[in-house]
């Protein structure tokens, strides 16, 4: 690793150096996958749904104060009605993956369904279909935050009618749709990230603030779902490949030498980035002290039938690193607070740009996890990375946000990182980015934009911005050629 340079702000910029001299070529093999990610609900504006509010989501983003500039998701970049030309977008960028979500409220509408809704089918059959005929590799979320609500009335993932509903539509869907039009397969995206948003954090459904037993007790039914549906994905296709997303997250005190910023960084790292991997590595689901002196996480430790080694592939959400620090409050909380404080450039959520955090899991924060119960090393694929910038729902012509100096960056750095850990011997087997099309960002609303290709809502028009052509460029060569001259200003 270089030093750390200084950006014009004042901030650091963390970097990856690169050896040598005159022109360089930093090839990726040859059987890399180059993709997007997407997920349905942020994208589709799925009319259904809508009309009736079938999910939590759906009904979360008209309740007063929950989405920061006040936009929905009822039209978003109504993917429904464009998909086919974002297909094509998706390979005019020479992209071979593509990573989409189902929307299980809007294919299982009715609880203990015995069939799929079969307009949704239609819908998801000819999409993969023509992404299969056009050679993309699929991904598959079955898990991405959006409950139907009959399951979120009755409690959601606290409620463990939630995991026997999961694993009967992970079942109809696999019978649907596998093994022909999938080839991986993601059960939960992000559980870890999706307990602490709705159960501590309070901004997504169900809302929860501080409730860390109840984010816990979702985590434990989130892993039994897991490993149902990995049961059932197998039973079906006995070769398939199937894993979940986990958003990694590098965490550090706020202040190296105050020993409660210590133990806040401990506890985010443990719980946040290991306590699901260890679990699903051993099969055993177990708190650390001191949040076992609470009766009810006691009940909730112990093994999970069927989830020991239910992990065929490691699937990396990466974006940032963490600052974290004590706040003194009664009664205090041992996890503690994000700090504001960043010392690398952040990007307009306030996310540090920190690539070395990438390079640095995927040569060792990943050691515990990285071989199977044969000694073989898993394949890792980097399912979403991206960068937000801020741009209101309400702009439609004109040529702003498309010169995105800064997700050109954040794109290099990242593939640098990614580069180096390969040659590092890590077993990176593609890259995916977060996100084709500027979307519905959650909490944040329509404002905060991940896409590689712009969406003026109002028009629904898409416009490739800068670092859509630059990683059409890098993904037609598999290599960056020359990064340090052609476009990094950085290195
Ligand atoms: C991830 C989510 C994805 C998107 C990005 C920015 O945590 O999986 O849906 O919101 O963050």
């Amino acid at each position: 690793m270089q030093p750390d340079a200084k950006t014009p702000g004042g901030l650091h910029t963390s970097t990856v150096s690169l050896q040598g001299d005159g022109p360089v070529i930093l090839s990726f093999p040859d059987d890399f996958l180059w993709g997007v990610a997407t997920s349905h609900f942020q994208i589709e504006g799925n009319r259904h749904e809508i009309k009736n509010r079938i999910s939590d989501w759906s009904n979360w983003t008209v309740q007063e104060g929950r989405i920061l500039d006040q936009s929905t998701a009822d039209r978003a970049c109504d993917f429904l009605s464009h998909y086919e030309a974002d297909v094509d977008l998706c390979q005019s960028m020479n992209l071979n993956t593509f990573r989409l979500s189902l929307n299980w409220p809007a294919l299982m509408p009715k609880p203990g369904a015995t069939e799929l809704d079969p307009e949704m089918v239609k819908f998801y059959r000819t999409l993969l279909q023509m992404l299969k005929d056009r050679g993309f590799k699929t991904f598959v979320t079955l898990f991405h935050f959006c409950l139907p609500t009959y399951l979120s009335d009755a409690g959601g993932w606290r409620n463990a009618k939630t995991i026997d509903e999961f694993e009967r539509f992970t079942e109809l869907v696999v019978k649907e749709f596998g093994p022909e039009l999938v080839d991986f397969w993601l059960t939960l995206n992000e559980p870890l990230a999706y307990s602490y948003q709705g159960f501590i954090g309070g901004c997504w459904p169900p809302g929860g603030k501080g409730d860390y037993v109840g984010a816990f007790e979702a985590i434990r039914n989130l892993l039994e779902g897991h490993a149902r549906a990995y049961a059932v994905i197998h039973r079906l296709i006995p070769n398939a490949k199937v894993s979940f997303t986990v958003h990694w997250m590098p965490f550090v005190p706020r202040s190296s030498w105050n020993p409660f910023d210590k133990m806040t960084q401990f506890m985010r790292d443990e719980i946040f980035n290991h306590l699901w991997m260890r679990s699903v590595e051993t099969g055993n689901l177990q708190f650390v002290p001191p949040l076992t002196v609470d009766k009810r996480v006691r009940k909730l430790c112990g093994v999970i039938p069927g989830l020991r080694g239910s992990i065929d592939f490691l699937a990396i959400n990466y974006y940032t690193r963490q600052v974290s620090e004590f706040e003194m409050k009664w009664p205090p909380d041992i996890f503690g607070i994000r700090s504001d404080l960043a010392e690398f450039e952040v990007s307009s959520l306030g996310w540090e740009i920190y690539p070395d955090g990438l390079y640095k899991l995927l040569t060792h924060g990943l050691d515990p996890y990285r071989y199977d119960d044969h000694g073989n090393a898993r394949e890792i694929y980097i399912t979403e990375n991206g960068l937000a910038s801020m741009f209101s729902a309400e702009l439609s012509d004109g040529d702003w946000s498309l010169n995105d100096e800064l997700r050109v960056n954040y794109l290099l750095a990242h593939l640098i990182a990614v580069h180096k850990a390969v040659k590092a011997g890590a077993n990176v087997k593609g890259y995916l980015h977060w996100s084709l099309l500027d979307n519905f960002e959650w909490s944040e609303g329509l404002r905060a934009r991940f896409g590689l290709v712009r969406v003026a809502y109002p028009t629904l028009e898409r416009t490739m911005r800068k670092s859509a052509k630059i990683f059409a460029e890098i993904v037609g060569k598999n290599a960056l050629v020359d990064p340090v001259n052609s476009f990094y200003p950085y290195l």
